[in-house]
């Protein structure tokens, strides 16, 4: 298949890039590079041993974006390009939801136009809202509690009234916690400023760029006090979009279908740091801070919907997970050049 990925130069789009080479797919990139390098496209060529074809423009662009579509024969999309920092989403929120739904629709005219019918999106486990229920299937009502989130159950709902008019097949898989890089250590996660989510932190620590961790409250209804995640392995959830796009080409009758893309299980922030230090062999020196806003005590997957119908399961260990971040973070401390 033919697939244009947007977004493909940042983090989850990048490692899905070289799994779609390797089941046989042609990607073909577009990225304004607003949170991503253009350097990773050549560390990208280097790892599946051929081009790719990439165009630096913002999708809300709708000339540009219908012309890359025009140009070529495409199978299908994958949307990975949209704002993803939930703080900044409150202090700029109009720009979250200009830019989330603006890409979306200027997508979804240009698939329209040429005949573009099949879309794999990036959802989210925030659109469960403040939902305590776990593990949390797909069926739970959506909500949010901030404009990112908020853009998120939006573009579902967008997506959904148009697989409805039978012209699009939409898949919306939603992501636990992206963690861990390539194997290679080639590309990985390369967050600009400070990090606002646990593992780069935690790496950047390891690293020595940052001096130690704030733990956000030991306070919490768990064993250790401290919340618990799905991480899961970048590698597996780049799977699961390869599995995503093969199930719509093989079920044409498929409108739109939700699965969440998780491990099923939770790990603690404590137990993360540890596995860090373990596979590292660094310290990763914290202190235990007020807790942060939002935060919920426990959240993971239900995950058995993508195993029964996608025929994908998430496999990489907490181990796995840390030693591929150590292998990027420790090649490449400040990240990608330039
Ligand atoms: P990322 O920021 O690394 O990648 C997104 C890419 O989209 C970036 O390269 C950015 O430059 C590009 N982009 C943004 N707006 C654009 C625009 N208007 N036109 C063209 N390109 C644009 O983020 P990621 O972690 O790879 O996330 C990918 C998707 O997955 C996002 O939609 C995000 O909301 C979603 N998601 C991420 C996580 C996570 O923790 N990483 C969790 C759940 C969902
Ligand atoms: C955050 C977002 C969520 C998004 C998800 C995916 C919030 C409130 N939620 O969720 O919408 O879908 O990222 O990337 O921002 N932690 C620390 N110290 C740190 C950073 C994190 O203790 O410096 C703790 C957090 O309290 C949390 C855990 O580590 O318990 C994971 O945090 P994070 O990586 O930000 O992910 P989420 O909170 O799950």
């Amino acid at each position: 298949m033919r697939v244009l990925v947007t977004g493909g130069a940042g983090y989850i789009g990048s490692h899905t890039v070289v799994q779609l080479v390797a089941a046989g797919h042609t990607p073909v990139v577009v990225d304004s590079h607003v949170n991503s390098r253009p350097s990773v496209l050549p560390r990208l060529e280097e790892l599946i041993g051929t081009t790719i074809e990439s165009h630096a423009f913002d999708l809300r662009d709708a000339d540009k974006t219908s012309a890359v579509l025009a140009e070529g024969c495409f199978d299908a999309v994958i949307h990975f390009a949209g704002l993803k920092a939930v703080g900044e989403s409150s202090q700029i929120p109009l720009e979250y939801y200009d830019n989330n739904l603006g890409t979306t629709f200027a997508l979804l005219r240009a698939m329209e136009r040429h005949g573009v019918r099949q879309l794999v999106f990036s959802s989210s486990a925030t659109v469960y809202g403040e939902t305590t229920t776990v593990p949390m299937p797909e069926h739970l009502p959506t909500g949010a509690t901030n404009p990112y989130g908020w853009t998120k159950v939006m573009q579902e709902q967008i997506l959904r009234d148009v697989a409805a008019t039978g012209t699009t097949q939409v898949a919306l898989l939603r992501y636990f916690n992206p963690v861990g890089a390539h194997p290679s250590g080639t590309i990985g996660e390369d967050p600009q400023g400070i990090p606002n989510n646990l593992m780069p932190f935690i790496a950047q620590v390891a690293v020595g760029r940052r001096e130690r961790l704030q733990v956000f409250g030991d306070d919490y209804p768990t064993p250790d006090g401290t919340p618990l995640r799905d991480y899961i392995h970048v590698e597996d959830l780049a799977a699961g979009h390869v599995a995503a796009l093969e199930y719509l080409a093989a079920h044409p009758d498929t409108h739109v279908r939700e699965w969440n893309l998780g491990t099923g299980t939770g790990t603690s922030v404590l137990e993360m740091v540890a596995a860090f230090e373990a596979g590292s062999g660094r310290p990763v020196p914290y202190e235990v801070v007020d807790r942060r806003p939002g935060d919920l005590a426990t959240v993971y997957a239900d995950p058995t919907r993508a195993e029964a119908e996608l025929g994908w399961r998430a496999t990489r260990t907490i181990e796995q997970m840390c030693a591929d971040t150590w292998r990027w973070q420790s090649a490449n401390p400040q990240g990608y050049p330039g």
